[in-house]
């Protein structure tokens, strides 16, 4: 729990954070990417390259900490940050890598002047209410997820079963789980995490597709982009799951 001394601190400086634009966020973008590549992995790689992706985390957390003393007002908000998080395979050990990168970027923007030990110990506490809110959270809903019928925990194999060309830039990916066992029910329209790996060079990802069709299976449809495999149709996250898809990258990244 947050002191009052804390939360004036917290209250004081999103202002003065905000202020400085896209400071305080590509600098975190730069040192979480830079120094940490257990992360990478989780942030679409498109978005790697603009930065799109660690900044809306960082706006998400300065949001978070404006509203410090009523966060029960977030509650919708945080349902849709805890199933984007739970599609993406956000854990529990990757809080303290954002928390380290937060901090010192707050620390290196603000300068010391201004980041005071008592500014850095007020966002380390704000920052860790945060952290265990969301992290419970999303227990929750990876436990649910692990318990219904055909569910599972963390990523699950699945082969390309089929491919169909549905134009010249789009392709239906018809998926199956490796283990051959029942899938959870899923919609039309609902997204869906995969972790996509390539052999060579050495690389995984994770990406966002929506689910096209299908009743027992799903079935994916990609769009090729001129500079990548294939375009991600990323929205909300009605239901969360993550799936590593077996592909042959190049067969992949051709069709
Ligand atoms: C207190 C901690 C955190 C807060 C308040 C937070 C908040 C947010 C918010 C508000 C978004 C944007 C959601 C949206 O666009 O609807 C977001 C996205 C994201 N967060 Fe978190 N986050 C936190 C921790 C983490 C951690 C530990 C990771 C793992 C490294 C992480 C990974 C991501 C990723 C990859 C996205 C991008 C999702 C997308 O653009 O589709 N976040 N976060």
């Amino acid at each position: 729990m947050l002191t009052a001394d804390q939360t004036a601190i917290i209250k004081a400086t999103v202002p003065i954070l905000e202020s400085g634009g896209e400071a305080l966020t590509t600098h975190f973008y730069k040192v979480m990417l830079g120094e940490y590549p257990q992360v990478r992995p989780l942030f679409n790689q498109a978005h790697q390259a603009s930065g799109a992706q660690p900044r809306a985390l960082a706006n998400g957390v300065l949001m978070y900490a404006r509203n410090i003393d009523k966060l029960q007002e977030l509650g919708p908000l945080a349902a849709q940050i805890v199933n984007k998080h739970v599609a993406l395979q956000v854990l529990p050990e990757h809080y303290p890598i954002v928390g380290a990168c937060l901090l010192r970027a707050i620390r290196e923007v603000l300068g010391p002047d201004v980041a005071t030990d008592a500014v850095i110990d007020a966002w380390g506490a704000a920052y860790q209410q945060l952290a265990d809110i969301l992290i419970g959270a999303e227990a929750i809903v990876y436990d649910k997820l692990a318990a219904a019928p055909g569910g599972w925990r963390g990523a699950r194999p699945f082969r390309v079963a089929r491919k169909q060309a549905e134009s010249a830039e789009i392709t239906s990916f018809y998926l199956e789980p490796a283990d051959g066992q029942p899938v959870i029910d899923f919609v039309p329209g609902q997204y869906l995490g995969l972790r996509l790996m390539r052999p060579w060079p050495r690389a995984s990802g994770m990406s966002s597709f929506c689910i096209m069709r299908g009743t027992v299976r799903p079935v994916l449809s990609a769009k090729r982009w001129r500079n990548g495999p294939c375009a991600i149709r990323a929205s909300a996250i009605s239901r969360s799951w993550s799936m590593a898809a077996r592909t042959k990258p190049r067969r992949w990244a051709a069709q």
